[in-house]
């Protein structure tokens, strides 16, 4: 990407498909990952994990694994390092699963209880597999349910507010002409990025140094420092290249007994997790019971909007799965309400995953939306049209720009709506019934301080330095094109250096702020070094650079409602007889402000609308009520689609411009999920007349829904 071409006229490099800049080295092997990058006298550690639900450890024997070749030694509560977890981070407090090995308590299974380090990554596991650990054992409660006892409703957090309210919701149910009151579930997913979370830790020259894949490095830099009570400048983490996060790649297990074993035996110490340590290590999308109220006057016009959502949390640690949130920013109505509660039980904290909130709570609001449509006898999208707010329904505050119409119209036009019979159950092909669904989607455009440093170098090409983190998405790239418009050179004139917290602080790659972030602060480093350039005088052998914080720009920008919309279409094909179903066709058009390469974003939408209709028909983790453990935690019992279950998905998106604001990008890496599932529900009862308010849509659902819709038809009584 530093080859010199003609410098002339190459503004424009934004918006224009670019492929991504390391995609050779990716695919040509010479990019490594956090596990595969060589040290000199590398031992490697092997996390033991809690077998039981609740309890205490009454011993770790690891005597006779000392004993075992290879074997260096083996930490556990009784031995291993004293750490500070007693810090609020970036996020708040820390997820206690970085306090490893501080005291005898299991809160869940699958809860790390020693780390066993041996000269190879095979002697580690061959120990850590024998290593025998004693419990004793508590009584355990791992169910969710929606009436759980339990439940109660969190404190306000930076995060997420627990509950708004305007209005008298049950005064507008009780005057309405039309009322929707359903509710809807969604089961417990996980991310499974395809490069399982790892990482290398040693002493460099009195400095901690951590290769690790994650989704930001000053981010777990900062928060290893605080942990291991270290000054912020002697700790470095580097990530150059990740393989997929999608939420679950912040600070672990993993790089905290790394960092440990490394300080014990003076030599670099790596940690990578399995595939099933995956399962209750980084995090996880919780279940969610929730619901929906809505009611309309005989024109569709909402008079209530009522939205609570229950998620559970462990027992150590809160998390909101914040889906109650989507109401405050898509529809107005008289009353409304939005309202998160909690059950606490005994398994891992949940965390982030792609959407977190707008993911599961789209399914419920948006098929909510879909029977309220039914019920009225009005188009889904002419109801959507209906209930557009002019400012945020809770806020009151303007949107920065708001297109979800648009994104509507183009959707119809391109998916062939116009032509659509309202009616469900009457098409059929063969063995197939066939319907249409669509949704609404929406996610926040938020926004990060970042630090960034851009230089002209002598022989004409230019460096940047951006703390970003590339998840997969293609930030390098896209950074190189926000550098090359804000310099007006071509693209290949400039190199990108990322994913190493020297680089200064910068946004980490989540809530789909990476992209505005850091564009944010190469524009401004940018346009500062091209003043000096213009002053004249040559270059000199080190270059020249300008640097740039953001922060202040940022705390000027004035508070909106900032927010990607999107519309989500899905044709579906359902045989009642054996409970398949089929997606036949999505399309997704979407409002999410500039969008900086189009090549790598449609792959994000495409990505995000494919694990959509997965959510919509086949991921679960099913845990036994019995061990508390899960069944099947790994990828030959975790289903999700594969290419045979997933058709042509088309992504693309309509003008969305953000006037107010200086970088104009919303971030699209969590929107294209959003709504798909209840598009896919909605196809599903417009093929077959029957709702699914359960995910995913597996077909002994499919199977029972019609039974039941048949036992009724014909006026018999409900089946057993
Ligand atoms: Mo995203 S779930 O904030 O990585």
């Amino acid at each position: 990407m530093t080859t010199k071409t003609d410098n002339a006229a190459v503004t424009g490099a934004i918006g224009s498909g670019h492929t991504r800049v390391e995609g050779r080295d990716k695919v040509t092997g010479a990019a490594r990952y956090a596990g595969e990058i060589p040290f000199a006298d590398l031992a490697h550690g092997w996390l033991v994990l809690s077998t039981v639900a609740r309890g205490r450890i009454r011993s770790v024997e690891d005597a006779p694994v000392l004993a075992m070749p290879g074997v260096l030694t083996v930490l556990h509560h009784g031995n291993a390092p004293r750490v500070d977890t007693d810090y609020v981070g970036m996020l708040g407090r820390p997820n206690p699963i970085v306090g490893i090995f501080q005291h005898d308590r299991v809160p869940f299974v699958g809860w790390p209880v020693a780390l066993v380090v041996a000269e190879t990554s095979e002697q580690a596991r061959e120990a850590a597999d024998a290593l025998v650990v004693r419990y004793d054992v508590e009584p355990h409660d791992v169910e969710f349910s929606a009436g759980h006892a339990g439940a109660y409703t969190p404190e306000d957090s930076a995060l997420v507010q627990a509950e708004t309210s305007k209005g008298d919701v049950e005064a507008q149910l009780a005057a309405a002409a039309f009322v929707v009151d359903e509710e809807y579930t969604t089961p417990e997913e996980h991310h499974s990025s395809m490069e399982p979370h790892a990482a290398t830790a040693r002493w460099d020259g009195g400095r901690l140094d951590v290769v690790d894949s994650n989704q930001g490095t000053s981010w777990v830099a900062t928060e290893l420092a605080k942990l291991f009570s270290l000054d912020p400048s002697s700790v470095r983490v580097r990530s150059e290249h990740v393989g997929g996060a999608f939420g679950s790649k912040g600070l672990s297990a993993h790089q905290v007994a790394a960092v440990m074993a490394t300080t014990l035996l003076h030599r670099p110490v790596r940690v990578v997790m399995t595939r099933r340590q995956m399962f209750s290590l980084v995090g996880y999308r919780s279940p969610t019971a929730q619901r929906v109220r809505l009611a309309a006057d005989a024109d569709g016009r909402l008079r209530a909007l009522d939205h609570e959502s229950q998620n559970l949390t462990s027992t150590v640690h809160e998390f909101v799965e914040s889906s109650a949130v989507l109401g405050r920013v898509l529809y107005d109505a008289d009353a409304h309400h939005t309202l998160h509660r909690l059950v606490r039980l005994d398994v891992p904290t949940p965390t982030w995953m792609r959407g977190p909130g707008e993911a599961p709570g789209s399914f419920a609001l948006e098929s909510a939306l879909d029977e309220l449509a039914e019920k009225c006898g009005v188009d889904p999208i002419e109801l959507r049209a209906r209930n557009e707010p002019g400012t945020g329904p809770v806020s009151g505050l303007p949107f920065s720009s708001r297109n979800v119409l648009a994104c509507f119209d183009e959707g119809a036009r391109r998916f062939g709506w116009a032509d659509r019979d309202p009616r469900p159950g009457l098409r059929r092909e063969g063995r197939w019934l066939l319907g249409t669904g669509t949704a609404a989607a929406t996610y926040p455009s938020g926004v990060g301080a970042s630090t960034s440093a851009v230089t002209a170098e002598a022989d004409g090409t230019y460096t940047v330095r951006i703390n970003a983190a590339d998840i997969g998405t293609g930030a390098r790239t896209a950074m190189a094109l926000v550098a090359a418009d804000a310099l007006e050179v071509a693209p290949d004139h400039i190199r990108v250096r990322l994913g190493d917290s020297d680089l200064g602080p910068a946004m980490i790659a989540g809530g789909s702020t990476g992209t505005r972030s850091w564009a944010w602060a190469v524009r401004l480093a940018a346009a500062e070094l091209r003043e000096r350039l213009a002053l004249g005088g040559g270059i000199p052998p080190e270059g020249i650079t300008a640097r740039s914080n953001t922060a202040d720009a940022i705390a000027a920008l004035p508070e909106m409602e900032r927010h990607s919309f999107g519309a989500q279409f899905a044709e579906a094909a359902v045989d009642v007889t054996t409970g398949e179903v089929r997606v036949r066709r999505l399309l997704g058009i979407f409002a999410a402000g500039a969008i900086v390469n189009p090549l790598t974003a449609r792959s994000q939408f495409v990505g995000g609308m494919t694990w959509g209709l997965s959510m919509a028909l086949h991921e679960e983790a099913i845990r036994d009520r019995a061990s508390g453990g899960h069944v099947g935690a790994d990828l030959a019992g975790y289903h999700f689609a594969a290419h045979a279950d997933v058709p042509v998905v088309e992504a693309d998106w309509v003008d969305d411009h953000v006037p107010d604001d200086p970088v104009g990008i919303k971030g699209i890496g969590e929107i294209g999920i959003v709504g798909v599932a209840a598009a896919i529900a909605n196809a599903v009862w417009h093929a077959t007349g029957v709702r699914h308010r359960e995910l995913p849509i597996r077909p002994d659902r499919v199977l029972r829904a019609a039974e039941e819709a048949r036992r009724r038809a014909a006026g018999e009584a409900p089946g057993a």
